[in-house]
């Protein structure tokens, strides 16, 4: 589905973003796996996978950063089809009432999960721009679809999310580059076990209740979402947010 396709991902040390960069691979896609923490672990799985990629350090709330990735990206490859804006603060957060979120965790929130896609879209748009199309792939939550409460911070940015995916996609659809979502529920990560702490158990039933289909989301659930947005095969889609949520939001 992918055979050729350049695609970054950011946040691929570790949970989802590491399943995306592995499966794409799997798919024939070249892959950049991109973090702030190490990627060998993501880039061993992309070669177990029979697929070529690289691993690039990466702070998305840093425009030097982003830039570099994608000069990078363009050194090893030549060009940019897709990106996948996976990256987010999420088992870092701290949950609670609203008015007890500390301010430098809800700026941390907005400058990770945000600006942070701000900046990997304007990095890669110019390639695409000049390739004649492109797909970038914004992960969002069922946080913000369902409204999550007790993690306003959170909640908050992945909103933003689909703000800016419906803006951009409108901003970029003259250039044949198309912006969408995906809006995951809970999924058995590292990142969820931390942020939900003691109470994750509770929490994943919870959500496991809600939904439609009674198990709980794997990371390989989102993979065939996210392959078929960044592929030919969603050529007229643009400016949606697709949950993959089991059938919890029901649109
Ligand atoms: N796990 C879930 O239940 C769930 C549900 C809905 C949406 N999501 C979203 O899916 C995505 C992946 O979730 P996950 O559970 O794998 O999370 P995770 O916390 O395991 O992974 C996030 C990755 O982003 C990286 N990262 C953090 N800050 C960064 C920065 N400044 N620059 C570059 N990389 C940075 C981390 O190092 C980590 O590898 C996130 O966007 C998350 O919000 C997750």
């Amino acid at each position: 589905m992918l055979e050729g396709r350049v695609v970054i991902v950011t946040g691929a040390a570790r949970g989802i973003g590491q399943a995306y960069a592995a499966r794409f691979a799997g798919m024939g896609a070249k892959v950049v796996a991109a973090d702030i923490s190490p990627c060998d672990e993501t880039l061993a799985a992309v070669k177990a996978a029979g697929g070529e990629g690289i691993g690039i350090n990466l702070d998305v709330t840093d425009m030097r950063s982003v830039a570099a990735m994608a000069e990078r990206t363009l050194a090893a490859f030549g060009r940019i089809d897709g990106l996948v804006n996976n990256a987010a603060l999420y088992g870092a957060l701290k949950g609670g009432k609203f008015e007890a979120i500390e301010e430098a965790q809800w700026d941390a929130a907005m400058a990770v999960n945000v600006k942070g896609i701000w900046n990997c879209c304007k990095a890669v748009v110019g390639p695409m721009r000049k390739a004649g199309a492109g797909s970038i792939v914004n992960i969002a939550s069922l946080a913000a679809t369902y409204g999550m409460p007790y993690a306003l911070h959170y909640t908050t940015s992945k909103a933003a999310v689909i703000g800016l995916t419906r803006g951009l996609a409108r901003e970029l659809g003259r250039d044949n580059i198309r912006v969408n979502s995906v809006a995951p529920s809970a999924v058995a990560t590292e990142g969820t076990r931390e942020f939900f702490g003691a109470k994750h158990d509770k929490a994943i039933e919870t959500v496991r209740d809600n939904q439609s289909i009674k198990r709980t989301l794997d990371p390989t659930d989102l993979v065939g979402t996210a392959a078929w947005l960044l592929s030919d095969m969603s050529a007229f889609v643009t400016g949606q947010t697709i949950s993959v949520d089991g059938g919890t939001v029901l649109l």
